[in-house]
């Protein structure tokens, strides 16, 4: 089975959503390693359960990196119908094709399924949740069906990704673009003080997703670990590069009155000698590159 003995080379790997954030750069990462296969929404669409199974069939992959998602909060809260049916029926018709090829499924899912979630500790994957957002609730749904249908997937809850470049044209700004781009206009920036939530390098991501193929199966967080709300995190990045917090506002408004704690604990993972580092020590270590 796939992973299971470490050896990942020139393995089967099927990634969807690869035209996306993540999916693009597993893509771009894995395809000279790995016979990666990439089909986009007309040849597997994900809404369809005979067009998952038949191209599962054919291309009899023995990783499947799931990556293809309505990803955008808003949308979903807005959709939630439209949504529901790629976010957890369609997780549900991959889940059902990798367990009966065979194919070891990681399951990309979100840091989210916190949001609502009483307390400020960092949050374990055993915990009792009941996401308050309807992106949160399909991302709960979709790893249990991933769970039933597919007992030895690798669902894991992801934290909110950056990373320095633009990959595609289409690509949003992330996290680390917009602070670069603030900076480098010398606009000022503001950020939420009652937000706590990882924030981790993509790169990263995309590297240790070599490591889950072998995790068994079970939901597990991973990203980096924050002990800061977001307002902080950035005063702390700006004094450490050496600039100015003058034009760093803070956002009272955001989450205010009850504050939103989505951060991660990784103790899980790291009992497999999965390790991210924590998000400024990650953030000022990428310094020299940064600027
Ligand atoms: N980015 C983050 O910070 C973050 C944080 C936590 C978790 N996640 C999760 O990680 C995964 C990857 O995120 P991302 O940022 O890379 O998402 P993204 O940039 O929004 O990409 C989503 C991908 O899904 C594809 N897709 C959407 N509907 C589809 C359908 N019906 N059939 C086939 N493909 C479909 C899109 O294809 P088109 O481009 O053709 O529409 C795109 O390739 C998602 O599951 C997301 O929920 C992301």
């Amino acid at each position: 089975m796939a992973g299971r003995d470490g050896n990942t080379e020139n393995r089967r790997i099927l990634v969807t959503g690869s035209t996306g954030f993540l999916g693009s750069r597993i893509v771009r990462e894995y395809r000279d390693r790995y016979q990666v296969s990439a089909p986009g929404h007309s040849e597997m669409d994900l809404c369809d359960e005979a067009s998952v199974k038949a191209y599962m069939e054919a291309a009899k992959p023995e990783i499947v990196i799931h990556c293809a998602a309505v990803s955008d909060t808003g949308k979903c809260q807005e959709y939630p119908a439209e949504s529901w049916r790629i976010n957890v029926e369609g997780t549900g018709y991959l889940a059902r094709a990798c367990a009966r090829e065979g194919a070891k499924l990681i399951f990309c899912s979100s840091d989210q399924i916190y949001f609502g979630s009483a307390g400020m500790e960092p949050h374990r994957e055993d915990e009792e949740v009941n996401p308050a957002g309807e992106y949160g609730r399909q991302k709960l749904e979709a790893e249990k069906r991933c769970m039933e249908l597919c007992p030895d997937s690798v669902c894991l809850r992801l934290c909110w990704m950056y990373d320095r470049e633009r990959l595609l044209e289409k690509e949003h700004g992330n996290f680390l673009t917009a602070f670069l781009q603030a900076l480098k206009e010398g606009r000022e920036m503001s950020y939420p003080v009652y937000d706590y939530r990882g924030i981790t390098d993509v790169r990263l991501v995309v590297e240790k997703l070599l490591q889950a193929f072998c995790l068994p199966g079970g939901v597990y967080n991973f990203g980096s670990e924050n002990e800061y709300n977001t307002y902080e995190t950035v005063r702390r990045l700006l004094e450490g590069l050496g600039y100015s917090t003058e034009k760093l506002k803070k956002n009272e408004t955001a989450f205010a009155g009850n504050p939103r704690n989505i951060r991660i604990h990784m103790g899980k993972a790291e009992k497999f000698g999965i390790e991210f580092p924590k998000t400024l020590e990650q953030l000022l270590s990428a310094n020299e590159r940064l600027l």
